[in-house]
C-alpha cells in the first residue's frame, strides 16, 4: 500500500476552492446538531491556527521594506485576498463589502416587496438600483431607501454617499389590433373624450365614458408633460378610484391616495408591488381630439 499522498499537478482554481468551501458549508447544514457542533468546533479551531499564523506572517512582512511590497502584491491576488479577508486581516474590496452589507438589509427589503442591486462603486459613491417597494414616492419607499443608504455609508468605510440610478423603462405592450382605426371608431369601442387642449396639463382627469353599446367605463387620463396615457380608474391594490392620485412629474409617478401604491405614470407599472399593473387603455389623438378605447 502506498503511503505517499498524491498532489495535484496544478493548483486548484479560485472558483474550485470557493465551491469546495460552499459545498462543505451546505453539507454541514445537513448534520444532526451534535455532529454539527463538533464539525463547527473543528473548523473554528483550524481557522484560529490559520489566523494566528497569517497574522504573524503579515506583521513580519509589513515591518520589512522589501517584504512589504511583496505583501501588497500578494493581497491583490484573489485567493490570497479572500483568505485574508475571511480571517478579518484585510478589509474586503468596496464592492464585495457593499454587497455583504446589502445582504444584511435585503431580508427587510424583501419583506416589504423591495430589493436593491449594487451597480458599481466609484469615487466613494455607491450606485444602486432600487426595485419594487424601494422605488417610488410612498413613505415606505423613502424609509427603505434610507435603510440602504445608512447601511452602506455606516458599514463600508470607503463609501460616503449613495446614488440611486433610474430603472430601465418598461414599455407597456398594447396589441396592435387594438390600435386599428376603423371608419366608425365608436363601433369598435372607441369613445371620444374631447379636445386634447381641454385635458388638465401635468395632472390627471377622471372621466366617466359611455360606449356606443351603452357600456360605462370609469377612466383616468394622465397628462404628464403632454404625454397622454389612459387607465381604467381602479388601483391594482383594492380597485379603489384614483381620482385624487398624486402625479409627481419629477419621478413620473402616480401615487394612489388610499394606501400609497406607486405607479409609473406612463406605463402603469406598479413600483410598489412588482407584477401589479394599472389596466392601460388604448388612447389616440385624431385632429386634436382624444379617443380612448374602453371596449373592444
Ligand atoms: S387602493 Fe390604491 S393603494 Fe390601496
Amino acid at each position: 500500500m502506498s503511503t505517499t499522498t498524491e498532489r495535484p499537478l496544478t493548483e486548484p482554481t479560485f472558483e474550485a476552492l470557493a465551491k469546495r468551501v460552499d459545498d462543505a458549508v451546505t453539507a454541514l447544514g445537513g448534520l444532526d446538531p451534535a455532529a454539527r457542533e463538533v464539525a463547527e468546533e473543528l473548523r473554528s479551531a483550524i481557522e484560529e491556527i490559520h489566523r494566528a499564523g497569517l497574522v504573524t506572517m503579515v506583521r513580519r512582512m509589513r515591518s520589512d521594506g522589501a517584504a512589504r511590497d511583496v505583501l501588497f502584491e500578494l493581497v491583490d491576488d484573489p485567493t490570497v485576498h479572500l483568505l485574508l479577508s475571511l480571517h478579518g486581516i484585510v478589509r474586503p474590496d468596496p464592492v464585495t463589502h457593499a454587497n455583504q452589507v446589502l445582504a444584511t438589509v435585503r431580508p427587510q427589503l424583501h419583506s416589504h416587496g423591495g430589493d436593491v442591486t449594487l451597480v458599481r462603486v466609484e469615487d466613494a459613491t455607491a450606485f444602486v438600483r432600487l426595485e419594487g417597494a424601494c422605488n417610488g414616492c410612498s413613505m415606505s419607499s423613502v424609509t427603505l431607501r434610507n435603510l440602504v443608504e445608512e447601511a452602506l455609508v455606516q458599514e463600508v468605510p470607503s463609501i460616503s454617499s449613495v446614488e440611486v440610478l433610474p430603472n430601465e423603462p418598461t414599455p407597456t405592450l398594447i396589441p396592435i389590433e387594438a390600435l386599428r382605426i376603423g371608419l366608425d371608431p365608436a363601433s369598435e369601442g372607441w369613445v371620444e373624450v374631447g379636445p386634447a387642449t381641454e385635458l388638465a396639463v401635468d395632472d390627471l382627469s377622471p372621466l366617466s365614458l359611455t360606449t356606443a353599446t351603452g357600456e360605462r367605463a370609469e377612466v383616468i387620463v394622465v397628462n404628464a408633460g403632454q404625454r397622454l396615457s389612459a387607465y381604467r380608474n381602479e388601483c391594482a391594490h383594492e380597485a379603489l378610484p384614483l381620482d385624487n392620485a398624486v402625479l409627481d412629474l419629477s419621478n413620473n409617478t402616480l401615487t394612489c391616495p388610499w394606501h400609497g401604491f406607486c405607479y409609473d405614470a406612463t406605463s402603469g407599472e406598479c413600483l410598489s408591488a412588482p407584477g401589479a399593473q394599472l389596466e392601460q387603455l388604448p388612447l389616440r389623438v385624431d385632429d386634436g381630439v382624444v379617443w380612448v378605447r374602453v371596449d373592444g
